[in-house]
């Protein structure tokens, strides 16, 4: 029976770094499942479709998968590899206009599922403690202040050259997702009630890693 590590949080929380650091730590797949709502963004976005109407249409025949490159997880639409093209802030916006719509969320829903019956997985999200994998043996909601995660989301698309916005338009950016994730009518971000809370505000990426590490060995007694 595969082991299912949840972990969930609003941007910017460190949530892929970590997740991904846990699952090398204990041998499990890291999936991202942001990186799913991302892609239908992007495909959205080529299409045009703007209106629920649209966007509910445009599902149809759309495929989004993971597959794994040199242990790397990338995905694909079709056949077309777009893990870099989903970081925009463009489509990063979009992505949070789009996963409010119930469709897109059970559209998405099976295949979450799916990847984490066949193997153990650490998988973040917004949603995965509260309704993907409601009996995750382990659930973290990792957080930390908005100036934090902006600053840490401004610094990486500086790294990485994706972007020219300033650390204010980050924080704004960081500001509405948080507000909109939050306050949609379905699957809103929110800490399950069984879910271990992680503050990273003051912790950098070891200690954070210490402390989540810690949690995960308390709740499966390792
Ligand atoms: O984690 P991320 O920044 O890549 O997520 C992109 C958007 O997708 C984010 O605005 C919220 C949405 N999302 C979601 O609604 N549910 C998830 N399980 C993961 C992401």
């Amino acid at each position: 029976m595969p082991t299912r590590i949840a972990i969930d949080g609003p941007s910017g929380a460190g949530k892929s770094t970590l997740a991904k650091r846990i699952a090398a730590n204990l041998g499990f797949v890291y999936v991202d499942t942001g990186a799913l709502y991302r892609s239908i963004s992007l495909a959205m976005l080529r299409k045009n479709a703007v209106s629920d109407a649209e966007i509910e249409q445009g599902l149809d025949g759309l495929e989004i998968s993971f597959r794994h490159i040199d242990g790397q997880q990338h995905v694909f639409i079709g056949e077309e590899d777009v893990s870099d093209l989903i970081r925009t802030p463009e489509v990063t916006m979009n992505a949070s206009r789009v996963s409010a719509l119930p469709a897109v969320r059970a559209f998405l829903l099976e295949l979450q599922r799916k990847i984490a019956s066949e193997q153990s997985v650490v998988m973040d999200g917004r949603d995965i403690g509260t309704v993907v994998l409601p009996d995750a043996e382990v659930k973290i909601y990792l957080t930390a202040s908005a100036g934090k995660r902006a600053m840490r989301r401004f610094l990486e698309m500086q790294e990485k050259h994706i972007s020219t916005q300033t650390y204010e338009e980050v924080l704004a950016d960081v500001i509405r997702r948080d507000q909109q994730d939050m306050t949609r009518e379905t699957a809103p971000l929110k800490q399950a009630e069984d879910a271990v809370l992680a503050d990273t505000s003051e912790l950098d990426l070891s200690g954070s890693e210490q402390l989540l590490m810690k949690i995960v060995k308390e709740k499966l007694g390792a």
